[in-house]
């Protein structure tokens, strides 16, 4: 077993990603202008951007016993994320989404497999958790996402929370025992709105942090990121990017960075926002979830040319 900083518990799938003109109508069939397949799942995702920064992190949970499964692995192995407690479930099928990319904005259709194809809570290795700095996850699969925050939490494990919006749609009662338990929670603007039933996100976060949540970060996707605590709100600015190509995986990859600066780097949250901006920044400007990920580098020579107040 290798002893990672960040685990990340949540889905893997493969990504279909099909660059389109238009959104087609009902009985209308277009041609695509381009047809690709990606690695993908918002944890899996985030974990690489971590793991491109420097970060050492691992990943928990499933694929299917098939090939997408493997390639999947593969890929992790690639990125240097530490693959020992992904499971392989005989009979059951790896997911995969199928992701519409119409002048930069993604539509994403998601698998059904995402729901059956999972870890259960005696599949958790406690140490291994234990170890770590941070647990993030999704709450995809919200047993044993409980199983292994009660982990985290008896052994001083921070927790991070990336709130999407089809979760919070199962309702603040049915979530909010994980949901108090964050250190941090990470929604994009949709996330926030739909467990708080709020608009404005500047109300949704206050709603959050006055329930318990000590950090609520909404990322608002080119209005960058909006910070709230007890303490103070303050919107980051994300930079001005003139050719977006794909926003798919852009939160993971600023969920990513943000967790690494932050967590991991020690880093204060408004310098923590900045590096993670800018590393979703890079991100959109290539297709594929994680194909603009940065490396460290990359990153700080796009901080020095683009934000004169970052150091
Ligand atoms: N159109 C954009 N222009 C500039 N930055 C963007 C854009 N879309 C996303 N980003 C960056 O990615 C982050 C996450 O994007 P967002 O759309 O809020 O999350 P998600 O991908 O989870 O829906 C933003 O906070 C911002 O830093
Ligand atoms: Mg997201």
């Amino acid at each position: 077993m290798r002893q990672v900083d960040i685990v990340g518990l949540g889905e893997i799938v493969l990504d279909w990603v099909t660059e389109i003109p238009h959104f087609p109508k009902p009985d209308e069939k277009i041609d695509a202008l381009s047809e690709n397949y990606f690695p993908g799942g918002v944890t899996a995702n985030y974990l690489v951007a971590t793991a491109r920064l420097g970060g050492k992190s691992g990943f928990i949970g499933a694929v299917g016993d098939d090939s997408y499964g493997d390639y999947l692995i593969e890929d992790f192995v690639k990125e240097h994320v530490d693959t020992t407690y992904i499971k392989k479930i005989v009979d059951k099928k790896t997911p995969v989404n199928f992701i519409f990319v119409a002048k930069g904005e993604k539509t994403i259709i998601q698998s059904p497999h995402m729901q059956t194809t999972k870890i259960e809570g005696n599949d958790l290795n406690e140490a291994y958790i234990a170890n770590s700095t941070l647990l993030h996850t999704t709450i995809i699969h919200q047993k044993v996402t409980e199983k292994a925050i009660e982990i985290a939490k008896k052994n001083n494990v921070k927790i991070s929370i990336d709130l999407e919006s089809q979760i919070a749609l199962r309702g603040w009662n049915n979530l909010k025992k994980v949901l108090l338990k964050a250190d941090i929670l990470l929604p994009n603007k949709e996330g926030a709105k739909s467990i708080t039933n709020s608009n404005k996100p500047e109300k949704a976060a206050e709603i959050l942090v006055k329930k318990g949540i000590p950090i609520v970060i909404i990322t608002l996707g080119s209005n960058g990121v909006l910070i709230t605590t007890n303490e103070f709100q303050k919107r980051i600015p994300t930079y001005d990017i003139n050719n977006i190509i794909d926003t798919a995986g852009a939160g993971d990859t600023f969920n990513g960075a943000f967790s690494l600066a932050y967590w991991i780097k020690g880093w204060d949250l408004k310098k923590s926002c900045k590096y993670g901006n800018a590393a979703a920044s890079l991100k959109i400007q290539k297709l594929g979830a994680r194909t603009g990920m940065p490396k460290e580098k990359e990153l700080l020579d796009f901080l020095k040319k683009n934000d004169d107040t970052f150091l």
